[in-house]
């Protein structure tokens, strides 16, 4: 095993270094992933499914008209939101870089008779139509994983394709003690698991850039032929105010925050998640 090569890859990197794999578009951990968003008892990859029903019905009750609206589901998954939002009577159109999730999310459509439409896109590089959509929801703290130069491209987007006085839904993760977020360092070996069908070896840590409330949860993977892969997930953490900051500079307005949206003592509850929604004029 080529020991230099790993020492290299662990450790601290400098801020934002990309690893070397995107855990969302690889086959083996995508079938992972879909099993995880649709079990309707777990919190992980999307939440648990009461709490997708709540949050979808809340999304909908903050919106003043009461018709059809066309709503955006950016990251959809297998479209868990976007099927409730359709049986609500709306157009809907949702958008994952996950072959495997809108796969699963087209042929749950199909069998359920709703119209949605999907596409297999990245949307950091897609080209949407302007001044089209009532509601874009962004949700399980997904604005928080992009670097900021991402960041920057997504919400240059959304502003672009929202109506005058349309809504813009997302959650973030709250910024109170980050240091209690931070994972010990751990490894496992096995013959498969979550990132390989194959034998890997799996060393996992994470650090701390405090002046950015940001935490690096960093896995490599090591395959029984000595390739080496670098999972990066770059982790913001935010306060009301960091996002209306935020939103300010892209020109969102009607700027308001929700803590009490996910139920209380859950995983996820208003003691780690911000839900923001914002406007444009
Ligand atoms: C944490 S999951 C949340 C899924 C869904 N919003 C939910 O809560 O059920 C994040 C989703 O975003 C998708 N995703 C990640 N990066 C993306 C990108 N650049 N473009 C489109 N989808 C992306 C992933 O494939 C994944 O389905």
């Amino acid at each position: 095993m080529n020991i230099t090569d790993i020492i290299s890859n662990s450790g601290k990197p400098d801020i934002y270094k990309k690893g070397s794999s995107f855990m969302w578009t690889d086959e083996h951990i995508s079938k992972q992933l879909l099993n995880i968003h649709l079990n309707p008892d777990i919190d992980l990859a999307s939440r648990k499914l009461s709490t997708i029903i709540k949050t979808a019905n809340w999304i909908l009750s903050t919106q003043k008209e009461k018709g059809k609206l066309n709503i955006l589901d950016l990251g959809c998954g297998p479209g868990l939101y976007s099927e409730i939002f359709a049986k609500k009577g709306h157009n809907v159109t949702g958008i994952d870089i996950s072959k495997t999730s809108i796969e699963y999310a087209k042929k749950s459509a199909f069998d359920k008779k709703l119209s949605i439409t999907y596409h297999n896109a990245n949307y950091l590089n897609i080209d949407l139509e302007a001044d089209k959509y009532d509601l874009i929801v962004l949700i399980y703290t997904d604005l928080g994983v992009l670097i900021p130069k991402e960041r920057d491209i997504l919400l240059d987007l959304i502003y672009r394709v929202l109506k005058k006085g349309g809504t813009f839904v997302f959650d973030v993760l709250k910024d109170n003690e980050l240091e209690k977020r931070i994972s010990p360092k751990s490894w496992e070996a096995v013959s498969s698991g979550f990132w390989k069908a194959s034998p890997y070896i799996a060393l996992s840590e994470s650090f701390l850039y405090e002046p950015q409330k940001v935490i690096l949860f960093q896995h490599i993977i090591v395959d029984s032929d000595e390739n080496i892969e670098t999972y990066r997930f770059w982790t913001h953490f935010f306060s009301q105010n960091d996002v209306r900051k935020i939103l300010e500079v892209h020109k969102f307005t009607d700027i308001k925050f929700r803590e009490d949206v996910l139920p209380k003592g859950d995983m996820w509850s208003g003691d780690n998640v911000i839900f923001s929604l914002c406007s444009k004029n």
